[in-house]
């Protein structure tokens, strides 16, 4: 399995990071995507990726922190993405939900990470809540053909629109929870572009919903996307492994 997406410097980790990632090699995850969301979280993924055969990194700031991008941000950015662990732009994107920066703001600069991404040649990891229709209309003003739509929260329609694009669709552990309408979407992918995903600390499957999340239990979501599609597990897993390590360019 290989976790696509997880925040593994922010303070819940600080004491126990060592077992957790133990915990997760010994769960069968042989990857973790650790994803930036501001420019510290984005230096210390860097940094992270570097101690860790198995961890690679995203570097990017998220919707919520629009508003402290300026140009010397875009050019650390830059210039961390130069790194060989670093695997992608993000997370990057748009969050209508909670407005914590300006929207103007938040869409100017999910254009111009999406440009540094095209820049550094890197697929994009992007963050749409509540903004599918502004997310979709910038993704295709800007050509963008390769990343990973994570957490999916949308209908059919959007996931169309996404994989016109070539985009793949990440799902995480709300799938194991949010039943039937995740499921229809599953089973109407293209194989070749599905992901799994914890975004941890957040978002924990069932069991352990509401608890602290960990890449070792990206497997609760393996287990449940297998379920709905109907399949064995070591198919799925060797599928969306596969299709992770394609999209990301992760040594196999
Ligand atoms: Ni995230």
């Amino acid at each position: 399995m290989i976790d696509s997406h997880a925040h593994l410097t922010v303070k819940k980790y600080r004491k126990d990071l060592d077992a957790v990632l133990s915990r997760a090699r010994k769960a069968g995850v042989s990857a973790v995507v650790n994803v930036g969301f501001d420019v510290d979280s984005s230096a210390d993924g860097v940094r992270l990726a570097r101690d860790r055969s198995d961890v690679f990194a995203a570097v990017g700031v998220h919707p919520h922190d629009a508003a402290t991008v300026d140009d010397y941000v875009l050019s650390y950015l830059e210039e961390l993405a130069g790194d060989a662990k670093v695997v992608a732009i993000g997370e990057i994107g748009l969050d209508f939900y909670r407005d914590l920066s300006p929207r103007r703001v938040q869409e100017e600069v999910f254009v111009k990470q999406l440009a540094l991404a095209e820049r550094v040649g890197l697929p994009v990891i992007i963050h749409d809540r509540d903004a599918h229709r502004r997310v979709m209309e910038i993704l295709k003003g800007e050509k963008v053909s390769r990343g990973v739509m994570h957490c999916f929260s949308g209908d059919m329609g959007l996931a169309r629109q996404a994989l016109d694009l070539g985009l793949h669709i990440s799902f995480a552990g709300p799938i194991t929870y949010n039943g039937a309408g995740a499921a229809a979407i599953i089973r109407k992918m293209p194989p070749e572009r599905l992901l799994i995903e914890t975004d941890c600390p957040y978002l924990a499957p069932v069991p352990f919903r509401g608890k602290r999340n960990e890449p070792a239990y990206v497997k609760y979501v393996l287990e449940r996307m297998a379920q709905v599609l109907g399949r064995p597990v070591e198919e799925i897993d060797a599928l969306t492994e596969g299709n992770a390590r394609r999209l990301f360019g992760l040594p196999s």
